[in-house]
């Protein structure tokens, strides 16, 4: 089987001002391409290992790869994972998702950073502080709870603990900060983009992925 690079959910100029549309054209077509082009020519390279049909299962499950493609599997896989969870996660200014989280999501942030504030500060914080190329998320644990982590390169919560990931989870939240996905417009200024990013981001997705996130664990979906 082959991997292949899903369309964009919207137009490259949609996210305009906070995301330039040369940006998304480059990071969807080029980048996030490449990362599709590497994963099945590595994946090539060991004909007898059935690769699953969902990225996301890929790279959950890294011991199960051959050792001789594990980390062309772990960079590849995860750029292609999380560029695909990346664009779901963006939403066309002014944003047709609501602004700010509602239900169990808003709940759960409530409960662990005292609002939506308390978020965003450790949020960026933990993009900011990324030194080099890599992703900060927000992060529902197995038992419901969540976290906020940042991860090198093309590390995601998926690979788990096992593989090295701080935190074991599901994402909720994900936004990168390698520099191909903002120094067109931002340069050197990261906090910008970071500012920006939450003017974009889709509410409405996050929260159906806590709450598949908080069903899975057997939490309760309105934990008070
Ligand atoms: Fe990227």
């Amino acid at each position: 089987m082959a991997y292949t690079l899903p369309a964009l959910p919207y137009a490259y100029g949609a996210l305009e001002p906070h995301i330039d549309a040369r940006t998304m054209e480059i990071h969807h077509s080029k980048h996030h391409a490449a990362y599709v082009t590497n994963l099945n020519a590595a994946l090539a390279k060991e004909p007898a290992f059935a690769a699953p049909e969902c990225v996301n299962a890929l790279i959950a499950n890294l011991d199960a790869v051959p050792a001789s493609i594990r980390g062309a599997v772990r960079n590849n896989g995860g750029g292609h994972a999380n560029h695909s969870l990346f664009w779901k996660l963006l939403a066309p200014s002014p944003a047709v998702s609501a602004k700010s989280p509602s239900g169990a999501l808003k709940t759960a942030i409530e409960k662990h950073f005292g609002g939506l504030g308390g978020l965003q500060e450790k949020f960026n914080a933990a993009a900011a502080g990324r030194f080099g190329s890599g992703w900060a998320w927000l992060v529902a644990k197995p038992d419901g709870s969540l976290a906020v982590i940042s991860t090198p390169n093309q590390d995601s919560p998926l690979m788990g603990t096992a593989a090295g990931v701080e935190t074991a989870g599901a994402p909720v939240l994900a936004l990168d900060v390698w520099e191909h996905a903002y120094y067109l417009k931002y340069q050197n200024r990261r906090a910008e983009y970071i500012a920006a990013f939450w003017n974009v981001l889709n509410w409405d997705v996050a929260g159906e992925r806590y709450a598949k996130a908080a069903a899975g664990s057997g939490a309760p979906a309105q934990a008070a």
